[in-house]
C-alpha cells in the first residue's frame, strides 16, 4: 500500500497526536467499496491508542509514505481501477478546477436554500418513505416499485462506484437539515449526461427541484466537464417539463421508454440543454 503527503504538511505529522481505534468486527457490515465496512448501530471501541511516530506505525505496517510537492498530479487515481481513499482533498488548491479527470473526491454542493451532499447508506430508511409514494415513484422510469430497505441500500451502496468511473453523480438535496429527494446527473458518456430528479410530495411547489437541478446543471458543465445535458420526462408529468423549460432545457421530441414501477411502456417527452459556450 502507498501513503502520499505534501511536503508542507510533513512537518505536521509527528506534532499531530493520531489514534487508533480498534473494534470487535462483528457490529460492522460491508460495504461494496473497496473494503470499507459500516455499523449500523453505536459500537464501543475495545481500545484507543496513541499511534505516536505515525511514519515509523506506516513502515512497520508495509505502507510506503511518498512525500510529494503536490497532490494534485495523483487525481487522475481516481479514475483507475485502483482503489483510493483521501481526506478533504476537495479543500487542497486547485483540486476542484474545472476539467478534472474523472473520479473527483465525491463532493457537497450548496444553494441558497439547499445542500447537495453525496448520498450515505444510512439515507436508505428515508428514501424508503419517500419513494413509498406512488405520485413520486410512478414518475421515476428506473425505480423499483414497491420500494424496499434492501432494494434502496443496493441503489445507495453503488453510488461511489458510479462516482469513481465517472458515470453518475447522485446527490441527496438536504433542506433544513432533512433529506427531501435527489438530484443526479447519470448515464454519462462521451461528454454527455442525463440530469434527474424527484422530491417529497411535502416539498413540492416550492421551487427547489429547479433549485437544485441548477446546482446539478453548474457542477455538470464546471466540474465535470460535459457539453451537453438531456433530460426525460413521462408525458403526464408537467411539473418535470416545467422544471426542464425554467433551467433552460429545449424540447428534443419524444419516445417509449420502459417504466419499471408502472410495469409497462409510457411515452417520455425529451429535452437536451448545451453547455452555453457550446451551444
Ligand atoms: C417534478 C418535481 C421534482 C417538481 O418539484 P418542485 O420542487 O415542485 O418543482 P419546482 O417548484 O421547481 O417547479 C415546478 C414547476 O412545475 C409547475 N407545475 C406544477 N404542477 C404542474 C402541472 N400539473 N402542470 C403544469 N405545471 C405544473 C409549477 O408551477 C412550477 O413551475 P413555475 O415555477 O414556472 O410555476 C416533483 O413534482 C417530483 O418530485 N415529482 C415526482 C418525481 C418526478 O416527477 N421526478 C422527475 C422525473 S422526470
Amino acid at each position: 500500500m502507498q501513503a502520499h503527503i505534501e511536503a508542507a504538511w510533513l512537518d505536521r505529522l509527528p506534532a499531530t497526536p493520531i489514534y487508533r481505534y480498534a473494534f470487535a468486527p462483528e457490529p460492522f457490515e460491508r460495504l461494496r467499496d473497496a473494503g470499507m465496512c459500516v455499523a449500523r448501530e453505536t459500537v464501543r471501541p475495545l481500545a484507543v491508542e496513541p499511534v505516536g511516530d505515525l511514519k515509523a506505525a506506516l513502515a512497520a505496517a508495509d505502507v510506503e509514505l511518498h512525500v510529494l510537492e503536490d497532490l494534485l498530479p495523483l487525481k487522475g487515481v481516481w479514475a483507475s481501477t485502483l482503489h483510493a481513499s483521501g481526506v478533504r482533498l476537495r479543500n487542497a488548491a486547485g483540486w476542484n478546477e474545472p476539467g478534472w479527470p474523472d473520479g473527483r473526491p465525491r463532493t457537497t454542493l450548496r444553494t441558497a436554500r439547499l445542500t447537495l451532499r453525496p448520498f450515505e447508506l444510512e439515507d436508505a430508511p428515508r428514501v424508503v418513505e419517500i419513494q413509498s409514494n406512488w405520485n413520486v415513484t410512478r414518475m421515476l422510469r428506473m425505480a423499483p416499485w414497491p420500494p424496499t430497505p434492501a432494494l434502496m441500500r443496493e441503489w445507495l451502496a453503488a453510488h461511489a462506484e458510479e462516482w469513481r468511473a465517472g458515470t453518475g453523480y447522485r446527490f441527496a438535496i438536504v433542506h433544513g437539515g432533512a433529506l427531501i429527494g435527489c438530484a443526479d446527473v447519470d448515464e454519462i458518456a462521451a461528454g454527455e449526461g442525463s440530469i434527474g430528479y424527484w422530491l417529497d410530495e411535502a416539498a413540492w411547489g416550492r421551487g427547489f427541484a429547479a433549485e437544485a437541478a441548477r446546482a446539478i446543471i453548474d457542477f455538470a458543465f464546471d466540474q465535470v466537464g460535459l457539453t451537453r445535458l438531456t433530460s426525460g420526462h413521462a408525458a403526464d408529468n408537467p411539473a418535470s417539463g416545467a422544471v426542464l423549460r425554467k433551467l433552460g432545457f429545449r424540447p428534443a421530441g419524444e419516445t417509449r421508454v420502459w417504466s419499471r414501477p408502472r410495469g409497462c411502456e409510457i411515452r417520455q417527452l425529451r429535452y437536451d440543454l448545451g453547455r452555453p459556450d457550446t451551444a
